[in-house]
């Protein structure tokens, strides 16, 4: 049954709890706990949902910069906290070259030794396949129709052609890396297996809240040329990647038949360069 606030903090003997983020899925708190300052996640469903194998993946992880994950059960997690700026939130103070770098570095990091041995992990196919089934409202703009099907089909071809598969973080973005004193930490993964050319897709369309960046021919290139470097993948099959993940991030938001998209523009771009 799914445990509740109070439940946890008496349980894991926490003290202070503090709300810092409210999502869809789940609140976390800063909280004390026997190992120090904490932060408790506790999703609102009865279980962590699509998030279980990304504690799993973080815990394999710990020796190459992943956060400390001190307890799990049903719908919560406790970790370590992590002090300091996200990644995020160094390129939303203006320095969004030094953001790509450390998220550069942090992901080379990760996957740089061999694979680690993680069960559970949700394959990409089953990740992507939501894409296959997406649909169209009357209104939705012709050239949006197109390019949400050009995705498919590329996605598709990525499937087939994947090496492979290694765990990844999956969400692997600005925002779920944390730059603490003793280096950079990341978080929130949600434990996929796959192409390593999808792992810094989705950093294409971050950090959030900095729109006219990410369609900046400029930054498209050097984060290409960055990621695909760190995780030592094609700029060609890595550009793919991200037109699909933004394609499958516009039919999420959909909730069954696409009409309009605020990213509709930047798929294109990805498109583009994808070509
Ligand atoms: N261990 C931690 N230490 C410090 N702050 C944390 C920690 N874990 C989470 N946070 C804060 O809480 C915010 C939300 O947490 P998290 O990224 O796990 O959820 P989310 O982004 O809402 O998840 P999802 O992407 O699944 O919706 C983070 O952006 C960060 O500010
Ligand atoms: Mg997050």
């Amino acid at each position: 049954m799914q445990g509740t606030f109070k439940e946890f903090l008496d349980r894991w003997e926490l003290h202070q709890p503090e709300l810092v983020a409210e999502t869809a899925q789940a609140r976390v708190w800063k909280v004390r706990s026997e190992h120090g300052p904490a932060a408790l996640k506790l999703y609102r469903g009865p279980d962590r949902g699509n998030e279980e194998p990304g504690t799993a993946l973080l815990k394999a992880w710990h020796d190459r910069g992943a956060v400390r994950v001190l307890n799990e059960e049903r719908n919560a997690v406790l970790m370590e906290w992590l002090e300091g700026p996200s990644l995020g939130d160094i390129a939303r103070a203006g320095r969004p070259e030094d953001a790509v770098a450390i998220l550069a570095e942090t992901a080379a990091r990760l996957h740089g030794k061999a694979t680690a041995d993680v069960d559970g992990l949700k394959p990409l196919n089953q990740v992507v396949a939501p894409l296959f089934g997406c649909t169209f409202a009357p209104a939705c703009p012709t050239l949006l129709r197109k390019d949400v099907l050009s995705a498919t089909n590329l996605g598709q071809h990525l499937l087939i052609s994947q090496p492979m598969p290694v765990p990844l973080h999956g969400d692997l973005h600005p925002d779920n890396i944390i730059l603490t004193h003793n280096g950079p930490r990341v978080f929130d993964a949600k434990g996929y297996a796959g192409d390593p050319a999808f792992e810094l897709a989705n950093a294409l369309r971050h950090p959030k809240g900095m729109t006219e960046l990410v369609r900046d021919p400029r930054q498209i290139e050097t984060c290409l040329s960055l990621y695909s470097e760190a995780m030592n993948v094609s700029e060609k099959r890595l550009a793919q990647w991200a037109a699909v993940k933004c394609a499958l991030s516009i039919c999420w938001r959909s909730e069954g038949a696409i009409e309009n998209d605020p990213e509709a523009d930047l798929l294109r771009l990805f498109l583009d360069v994808a070509d």
